[in-house]
């Protein structure tokens, strides 16, 4: 099997209750290779931009709201079947569906507050890395 690269994303809500070390200390257990990261705030375009896929859904707005209101940590990961097992790591998007002793079920807060976010192919994950980081950042 060949590496892939994935984006991940700690949310919002994972800065704000400091869970950023937990979900950092999973994915170097899990074998994952961080090979950029870095902390930003988005700005309204920038959320827009990202989930643009989702911009005819009722929960966009609140979504890029909440994804603008605090700071986020970008990382870009490597591991075999990389793209599959980071979602498998994170669970399902509601928390209450997330399988035990994944990120979401663990972690998460409710459906938007989820803690985390994961590219859900290699098609998305060919868009959303260059999105955070150019060719010199990793
Ligand atoms: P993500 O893109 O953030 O990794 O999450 P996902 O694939 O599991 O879920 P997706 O369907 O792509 O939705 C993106 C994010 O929008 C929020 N959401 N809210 N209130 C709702 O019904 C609802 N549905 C989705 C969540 O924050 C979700 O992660
Ligand atoms: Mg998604």
């Amino acid at each position: 099997m060949t590496i892939e690269k994935t984006l991940g994303l700690i949310k919002p809500d994972g800065l704000e209750r400091g869970k950023q070390g937990v979900v950092i200390d999973r994915l170097l257990k899990s074998g994952f290779k961080i090979t950029a990261m870095k902390q930003l705030r988005l700005t309204r375009a920038q959320a827009e931009a990202f989930y643009a896929e989702h911009s005819a859904r009722p929960f966009f707005g609140p979504l890029c709201s909440y994804m603008t209101s605090g700071p986020i940590i970008a990382m870009t990961l490597e591991k075999e079947n990389g793209v599959a097992d980071w979602r498998k790591m994170m669970g399902a998007t509601n928390p209450e569906k997330a399988d035990p002793g994944t990120i979401r079920r663990d972690l998460a807060v409710d459906m938007e507050k989820n803690t985390v976010h994961g590219s859900d192919s290699p098609q998305s994950a060919a868009r959303e890395v260059p999105f955070f980081f150019n060719n010199l950042e990793f």
